[in-house]
């Protein structure tokens, strides 16, 4: 699972992406400090532990370095970023009943937009599993040499 670069002064406009899960009722935006719990929860009972702590790290940011996607009221999926490093991407998921319908696609967008306003002009994807997904959503680059990169020794 090697690191990713993401161009951030190449971004494609976040309005497309969001317009299309939007007009499948789904909606996505930064949660805000008192769905907190909400949001952590449903990250550890999905995902685990490790990237729980990540997501609650987002929720020290001012704004909060995180993007939600609900649908019917419910959340079904996150992304944060500026969590375990600064311009880091990362952690992301989404529920599994709605995969493949531009959701993850829509916050890692929204997400990268995000670095963007931070000033960092690259945003670094940790430990990209679905390496493909990143490439063809924003033409990431693999790092050469990146595995495991910052998260040697890391304790579980
Ligand atoms: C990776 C993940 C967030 C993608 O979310 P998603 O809502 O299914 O993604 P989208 O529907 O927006 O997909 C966007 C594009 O990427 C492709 N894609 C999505 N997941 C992919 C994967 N795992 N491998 C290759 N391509 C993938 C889609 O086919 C789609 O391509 P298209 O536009 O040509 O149709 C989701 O599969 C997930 O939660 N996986 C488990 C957690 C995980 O691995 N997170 C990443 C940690 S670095």
């Amino acid at each position: 699972m090697p690191d990713m670069l993401v161009k951030l002064y190449e971004l494609p406009e976040a309005a497309p992406a969001l317009k299309q899960v939007a007009d499948r009722g789904v909606e996505i935006r930064r949660p805000i400090a008192p769905e907190k719990h909400v949001v952590v929860n449903w990250v550890r009972e999905h995902f685990g532990e490790g990237w729980a702590s990540e997501t609650e790290v987002a929720f020290s940011n001012h704004p909060v370095s995180c993007y939600i996607a609900i649908e019917e009221d419910k959340l079904i999926g996150f992304a944060c970023y500026e969590s375990t490093c600064k311009a880091y991407f990362g952690p992301t998921g989404v529920g599994v009943e709605a995969r493949g319908k531009g959701v993850g696609g829509a916050l890692l967008i929204a997400s990268m937009h995000g670095l963007r306003e931070l000033g960092y002009a690259y945003g670094i994807i940790g430990g990209a599993g679905p390496v493909e997904f990143y490439r063809k959503t924003l033409g990431a680059i693999p790092i050469e040499g990146s595995v495991p990169g910052i998260y040697k020794g890391m304790l579980k």
